[in-house]
Formats: structure tokens, sequence, C-alpha cells
């Protein structure tokens, strides 16, 4: 007899999760700096889960309790047919919610289709709204597109779309504000990132280049007064609003604010390793059972149930520390 399995994913230190990140593709059309280096290699294709395999994953997680999952990458919608997934992942019952992350490159194109599968929200990362200045960061991006993917996006009829800006000094600190004000005008959230010591880069030291959230706070603080949001969203964006708009604020501080103890999340590579951490090597190889038992969902939920086990307590990411964590996050599930 096989042991019943809990109905709900709880780890060693009492953490309940309920929410997956899903990469579907370690490739991306951007080469970002803080991301991948300029000549990355990507992992070769059969390496890569089947959207089948995709589905099968989507599958235990709900039936083990997961009410929200996040497709990321690389870049999602590089990978063809993504639609195919969404639609049966968005229709899994227990589900409360298909949401996505994307750099907006391709979005002028999929928003529609993206909206009609049933995803219901969006992040897009945008650091600059400088168009060399966004070249350079991305190395091969296109402002244009993505502003034209942002207004696909919003005709589409998204109701929250989020911004993502990873802020580095030397590099666009100096353009917080304009992209508050951007968001403010356009009716997004924005949310500022601390850049993760993920992968070893040579584009710039990352202890140099470190602006920490409260930094960010301030400069927006003076122009406009934020009000701390009490309400401790699950998860490691902690947000704040402004009187006068809807958009809301989010700092995502690894560094400076470890959100740890509130952790709710798993992550699964492209590659079907399930990372228990962001910042931790332990894992699972869920492709190996994906391809070894294929069609056993018992078998995928317990790995998943026994896996939780090894959830580490936290990162142990430090400003200007050697990145320990070898992987970059195009391989991580950003
Ligand atoms: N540190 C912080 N954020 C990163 N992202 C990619 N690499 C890093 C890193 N090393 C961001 C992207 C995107 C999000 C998914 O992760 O800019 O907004
Ligand atoms: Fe691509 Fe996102 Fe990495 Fe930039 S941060 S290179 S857009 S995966």
């Amino acid at each position: 007899m096989p042991e019943k399995l809990p109905e709900a994913l709880v780890d060693r230190f009492g953490r309940h999760v309920d929410y997956v990140r899903l990469s579907v593709t370690d490739r991306c059309d951007f080469r970002c700096v803080y991301c991948m280096p300029e000549d990355t290699r990507f992992v070769p294709r059969a390496e890569i889960l089947a959207l089948e395999e995709l589905l099968a994953l989507g599958r235990a997680f709900v039936a083990l309790g997961v009410r929200r999952i996040r497709i990321t990458g690389g870049e999602p919608l590089v990978r063809r047919d993504l639609p195919w997934l969404l639609e049966r992942l968005a229709r899994l019952p227990g589900l409360d919610e298909l949401t996505l992350t994307t750099n907006g490159s391709r979005l002028a194109e999929l928003a529609g289709a993206l909206a009609a599968a049933g995803v219901g929200r969006l992040n897009v990362s945008l650091d600059s709204l400088r168009p060399e200045r966004f070249a350079a960061i991305t190395r091969v991006g296109k402002l244009e597109r993505v502003l034209a993917g942002l207004e696909a996006a919003r005709a589409a009829g998204f109701a929250r779309i989020r911004i993502n800006a990873v802020i580095l000094k030397g590099r666009n600190e100096d353009e917080v504000l304009d992209l508050v004000d951007f968001a403010r005008a356009q009716g997004f959230d924005i949310a500022f990132i601390e850049e993760m010591p993920l992968g070893a880069i040579r584009s710039h030291d990352r202890a140099e280049s470190f602006y920490p959230s409260d930094r960010i706070r301030a400069d927006i603080a003076r122009r406009y007064p934020l009000i701390r949001s009490t309400a401790g969203t699950a998860g490691p964006a902690r947000y704040d609003r402004m009187a006068d708009s809807a958009t809301r604020v989010g700092f995502i501080s690894p560094h400076s604010h470890n959100f740890c103890e509130q952790c709710n999340r798993v992550r699964v590579t492209a590659q079907g390793r399930l990372l228990l951490c962001l910042g931790q090597e332990h894992s699972v190889d869920l492709r190996a059972i994906l391809r070894d038992r294929p069609g056993d969902d018992g078998a995928l939920q317990e790995a998943i149930v026994k896996a939780l086990a090894i959830k580490p307590r936290g990162h142990d990411f430090q400003v200007g520390g050697e990145a320990r964590i070898v992987r970059f996050m195009n391989h991580t599930g950003g």
C-alpha cells in the first residue's frame, strides 16, 4: 500500500509551500548583464522538459495543494507552443492563479494568446526607459519592443501588470523616479529587486553596484510619500502604496531584508530539477522520475513531498561575497 500523501506541502520549519515557479526554458533573447554572461551556453534541447512533462509537474503540485504557478525562464515566450501548456495548467482544478514573468520582447505578438490561455497576471522586466541604456543592460534588447509589448498586454486586458526593475549603482540608479512615474502613468505596479549573486559574471562588480532597497525607497519617498503596507503578502516582496495612485511599489531585498522565514515557494528548472531554495543548491531531479516512470503521478508526488524535507532554512547571499551558487538566473528560473 502506498503511504497516504499529505494534503499540503509543509517543510521542517513549518513553512507552507503553495507557490511554484516553473521554468519552461533556459533560453532567452536578451543577455542581461546581471543574469548571464555574454557567451552563455544553453542546455541541449533533449535535456529540457517537454510540454507534457511540464504539465505533469503542474498537475502533481496542484494535487499537493499548490495554488499558484508562475511560468518563468530564461524567457518563457521563446518556448514554442507555450499557450498549449498554459491553457492546460490554467484549467487545473484547485489552481487559483497562473502568472508569468517575461522580458516583454515578444509580448506585442503574444499578449492576446496569454490572456486567452488564462494567464492572470504578468511581471515584465524593465530596468531602463532610455533606449541606449536599455540596450546596454540587456546587451541586445530593444526598448521599443518592450514598450509595445506592455501596451499590448494592457490592451489584452491584464488586470495587474508589474514592472520588475533590477537597480544597479552606476547603471540605472538615477532612473528610480522615472520608472515609478512610468508605472504610475501606465497604471502598473512596480517592484525593485536587489541583484542576487547567482553565477559568476564579469560585466560588473556586484559589491560595487549594490544599491539597497532602503536607498531606493528613500529616493522615491522624496517625491511621493510611501505608505507602508501592513498586509504582508506571502512572498518576498514588501509593498508600499502612494496616496494618489493605485500603483503599488514593491521591494525584493534578499540582502537588506531577508525574506526566507516567509518563504512559500519552490522552483523547477527547465531541466526538471526541483530547487528548494533560490540561494542554495539543495535539489531533487524530477526529470528522472518523469522519464523513468512516465504517467506515474503518485511517484512524482511522493518525490515532491520527500523533497520538502531538504528545503533549507534560507539563503546566505552576501553583498560582495563570491557567487557560491554557480547557476545563473536563467538556469534558476527567474
Ligand atoms: N539578481 C536579481 N534579479 C535578477 N534577475 C535576473 N537575474 C537576476 C539577479 N542576478 C531578474 C530579472 C527579472 C526577474 C525574473 O529576475 O530582471 O526581472
Ligand atoms: Fe533574459 Fe530575464 Fe536573464 Fe534578462 S534577466 S537575460 S531577460 S532571463
